[in-house]
């Protein structure tokens, strides 16, 4: 399966390029929105892309107003300080993880294909903290917490007690392996759901491998820092944490407050939803939330 950006038309109405400007594209992954953006803003309008993920960077080719950084979001300032770049019409965040991750990595992220548990989107970039670690060596307690707070997992308790069983015996190395401990753990009923059963594991271990939830925070922040007047901001999150952080962001910076006046105008009332036709032909649309907001009073 190909990667289909998600939201494609709706990002660039919100984003609203024009020629010449210049656009970050906080979370490039495979290009998909980043193409779009650069046919509107041309002849001489950039983007900037930055990918945590050095293995991705590594399937682009040389484009003239492409600028690529192999780096986190959260460095946004200094990334941008670095490659002097600017002024900034908008930055686009599309959160968490990439198709390829699911299907090509290799990684462990899906639980339909049998891989070790590393769940880490840039091994370079990041500490050494793997899926793996954390099954295996952290306190049930630390297990259970994840699981409720980064998976919302009703069954968190089950779960992480019938991990901590099985790896006395056992060091638990592959997805196939957790799946099988978590179906062990839930109700039957739990089983048959349209979600599957291992769906919240995985993304609480996705999740705090990634520090993804911190991440936003504070890539949120260093975004509203560079944006110039009237400069957009457009964010795509893909399940409740996310876009309670976004909401609660926006909301944070769209009155006064702490004696400063307010920095954003909300330009979502509501968080906009991909249509049934694109959810159709791609499923991963299905959870997506757009919320974009314009810097300045
Ligand atoms: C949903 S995908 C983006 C897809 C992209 N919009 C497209 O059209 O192809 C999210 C990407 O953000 C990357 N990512 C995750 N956390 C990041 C971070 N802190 N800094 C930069 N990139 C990050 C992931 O590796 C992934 O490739």
């Amino acid at each position: 399966m190909t990667h289909i950006p998600v939201l494609q038309k709706e990002v660039i109405d919100y984003l609203d390029p024009k020629p010449n400007e210049n656009f970050i594209d906080a979370t490039i992954g495979e290009g998909g929105h980043t193409a779009a953006i650069l046919e509107k803003n041309k002849p001489n309008g950039k983007v900037l892309g930055i990918e945590i993920d050095p293995e991705i960077l590594e399937k682009f080719k040389f484009q003239d107003r492409l600028i690529l950084v192999n780096d986190s979001y959260v460095n946004l300032k200094n990334i941008i300080e670095k490659y002097n770049f600017g002024p900034i019409k908008g930055i686009l965040f599309d959160l968490g993880m990439s198709s390829w991750h699911l299907e090509e990595s290799g990684r462990g992220f899906s639980f339909q294909k049998d891989e070790p548990l590393d769940m880490r989107f840039g091994k370079e970039n990041q500490n050494d903290l793997t899926a793996e670690k954390i099954v295996n060596e952290w306190p049930e307690e630390e297990v259970e917490r994840i699981l409720k707070e980064c998976g919302e997992e009703r069954f968190s308790e089950r779960i992480a007690k019938e991990i901590i069983k099985t790896r006395k015996n056992n060091p638990i190395k592959s997805t196939f392996q957790l799946k099988a401990i978590i179906k062990k753990a839930v109700p039957s009923w739990y089983q048959r759901r349209k979600i599957s059963f291992a769906t919240k594991t995985f993304q609480a271990l996705r999740i705090t491998v990634n520090n993804e939830l911190e991440n936003i925070k504070k890539g949120l922040e260093e975004a509203l820092d560079v944006l110039g007047d009237g400069g957009r901001l457009v964010v795509i999150s893909f399940h409740s944490l996310e876009d309670r952080i976004v909401k609660n962001f926006f909301s944070t910076f769209a009155k006064d407050y702490e004696g400063q006046e307010r920095k954003i105008e909300i330009l979502t009332k509501k968080p906009i939803r991909p249509s049934l036709e694109e959810i159709k032909t791609n499923k991963r649309s299905r959870s997506a939330k757009l919320r974009a907001a314009r810097r300045g009073r």
